[in-house]
């Protein structure tokens, strides 16, 4: 015999899109319960994410879960662009009339959400298998899954599918009722953190000829380093040597020097762009990268994941106040609208800044000469500016008639 639950919002998933609604919802009165397939040890030591931008620092101030975020948290005003031996800043403030990023791990944006959610007697069911979505197209679907050697089965009134790219509630989605658009990238990235002083006050996006480089950074002591390379490469064939060396060579300038240290942690990561459309089926409302994956070069998942989840937790206010069904309706498509204008911005700093296998110096010119553009106009840099920080969505709609 299977145990029974009930919730309001079911949530499949305790990544950043899956706990930040949970709080959004919890914020509203609305009651929801949290499954996560991993352990709450495992999702708070992952490394990931590093860049927030203004808009999901102010949700994450206005929702009560800033504090630590502006104490440890690095305020940024632009960033460096590295190509042929120079250096250009990109001044983000200046650019976008005041904007900034926020440098804070993604892990620990995770930390302050579970801490947040248990003070407040939520429920997080950690390392629950066998998840299962039901009756998705009826007023009350169920989520069946097993929690320690039981099968549970919750039922809701809506589902949602924050469990991240290889989850199971796109695929619940019938396959004639979503329509998928991929992208893949011949390249992927090793990511190092190194324990070192930082070498620069501001992250450095760099284009070599070697391929691409990223310098970032996590606190005053630990440091987090990025290097193009083949996706299929065996971590065996990254010892940190040939890491280092390749870092020195791809970020080199004159008068600059790149500060060494223990590495503490290496892996590598593919690089893809997906979108699933719609992000709805029934009751099923899909949020943050189960619904659409960004190269990581323009910094936007984790942003997209929140800003999904804003839209969606005022959408199920409404419903649950009032009975509303005009914002969930337009859910998708609200969504959808920053998730491609984050996709084409993210494909385009990817194309502008890696090396592509088999490039002929064609694609290579017109690479430098784009690079060239965006450091030397202050047109270019400002809408590489106002896309970094993220734009309002007010920007991305379409106007109603005309011009
Ligand atoms: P996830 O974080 O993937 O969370 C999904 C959760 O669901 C996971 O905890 C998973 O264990 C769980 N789950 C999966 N299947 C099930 C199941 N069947 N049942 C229950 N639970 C399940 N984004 C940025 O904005 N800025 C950056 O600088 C940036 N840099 C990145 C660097 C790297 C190296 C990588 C890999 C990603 C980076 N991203 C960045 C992207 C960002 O990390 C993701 O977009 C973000 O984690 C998406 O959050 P999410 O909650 O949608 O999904
Ligand atoms: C980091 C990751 C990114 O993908 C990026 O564009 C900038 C910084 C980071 O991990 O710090």
């Amino acid at each position: 015999m299977s145990k029974t639950m009930r919730t309001q919002v079911g949530i499949v998933g305790a990544g950043p899109a899956g706990l930040l609604l949970a709080h959004l919802l919890h914020l509203r009165g609305i009651d929801s319960v949290v499954l996560e397939s991993r352990s709450r040890e495992q999702i708070e030591t992952t490394i990931r994410a590093g860049v927030l931008e203004q808009g999901t620092v102010d949700l994450l101030k206005a929702s009560g879960l800033g504090a630590r975020m502006l104490q440890e948290g690095f305020v940024h005003r632009g960033f460096e662009l590295r190509f042929g031996g120079e250096s250009h800043r990109i001044d983000l403030h200046e650019l976008t009339g005041g904007k900034e990023i926020t440098v804070y791990a993604q892990h620990e944006v995770i930390k302050d959400l579970v801490a947040a959610r248990l003070a407040r007697g939520a429920q997080i069911h950690f390392g629950v298998t066998q998840v299962e979505l039901a009756a998705l197209d009826g007023p009350r679907p169920r989520i069946v899954f097993n929690r320690g050697g039981e099968r549970v089965e919750m039922s809701c009134d809506f589902v949602a599918g924050c469990d991240g790219f290889h989850g199971v509630s796109r695929q619940a989605i019938p396959p004639e009722q979503r329509k998928e658009y991929v992208r893949s990238y011949p390249f992927g990235w090793l990511g190092v953190l190194v324990e070192a002083p930082p070498s620069s006050p501001e992250l450095i996006y760099a284009y070599h000829e070697r391929g691409f480089s990223l310098l970032s950074t996590r606190s005053p002591e630990l440091q987090r380093l990025y290097v193009q390379c083949d996706p299929a490469d065996p971590l065996q064939e990254w010892p940190d040597a040939r890491v280092w060396d390749e870092l020195h060579t791809r970020l080199a300038i004159d008068g600059w020097s790149l500060a060494e240290g223990p590495v503490l942690q290496k892996n590598i990561i593919g690089m893809r762009s997906f979108v699933c459309e719609p992000m709805r089926y029934g009751r099923l409302f899909l949020a943050g990268d189960s619904a659409h994956i960004v190269p990581p070069t323009g910094a936007k998942g984790l942003n997209l994941a929140a800003a999904d989840v804003q839209v969606l937790a005022r959408a199920l206010g409404a419903w649950f106040e009032e009975g509303g069904e005009d914002l969930l309706n337009a859910y998708s498509a609200t969504c959808l609208q920053r998730v491609w204008r984050a996709e084409h911005f993210s494909w385009w700093m990817t194309s502008m800044l890696h090396r592509f296998p088999g490039e002929d110096d064609f694609s290579t010119r017109l690479q430098l000469s784009q690079l060239r553009y965006v450091a030397c106009s202050r047109a270019a840099a400002t809408s590489l500016a106002e896309n970094y920080v993220g734009l309002p969505l007010d920007l991305l709609k379409a106007p109603a008639h005309g011009h």
